[in-house]
């Protein structure tokens, strides 16, 4: 299996991760709203989601975005940035689910992209 589902919580959309794809480009790929100010390149927090499901199949975190998450706001222990968290292998039940905290959810609206 080369890609599972991507659940996003609150969102009855079916859109799917692939092997190798970050959160984020497996968002822009399928019309799903995700921030990324800084272009995806880990230097901004706007991305952030919080993994629930699948999260040991995603690549480890590095320095850089945890000193993005640092800065970012409402952060958990299962916060990533969208843009660093790459799909390293489809998770035995074939979901990864990702919940947009709410203020990120409310800026993209209010931005009106
Ligand atoms: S888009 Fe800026 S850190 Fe992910």
């Amino acid at each position: 299996m080369t890609r599972a589902r991507l659940h996003v919580r609150g969102d009855d959309r079916a859109f799917t991760i692939e092997v190798g794809q970050t959160i984020l480009e497996a968002a822009m790929a399928q019309g799903l709203e995700l921030n990324h100010a800084c272009g995806g390149v880990c230097a901004c927090s706007t991305c952030h989601v919080k993994v629930k499901q699948g999260r040991e199949c995603l690549s480890e975190a590095g320095d850089d975005e945890m000193d993005q998450l640092d800065e970012a706001r409402d952060v958990a222990l299962d916060s990533r940035l969208g843009c660093q968290a790459r799909l390293l292998r489809a998770p035995k039940d074939g979901v990864v689910e990702i919940q947009i905290p709410a203020w990120n959810v409310n800026a993209v609206r209010e931005g009106g992209h």
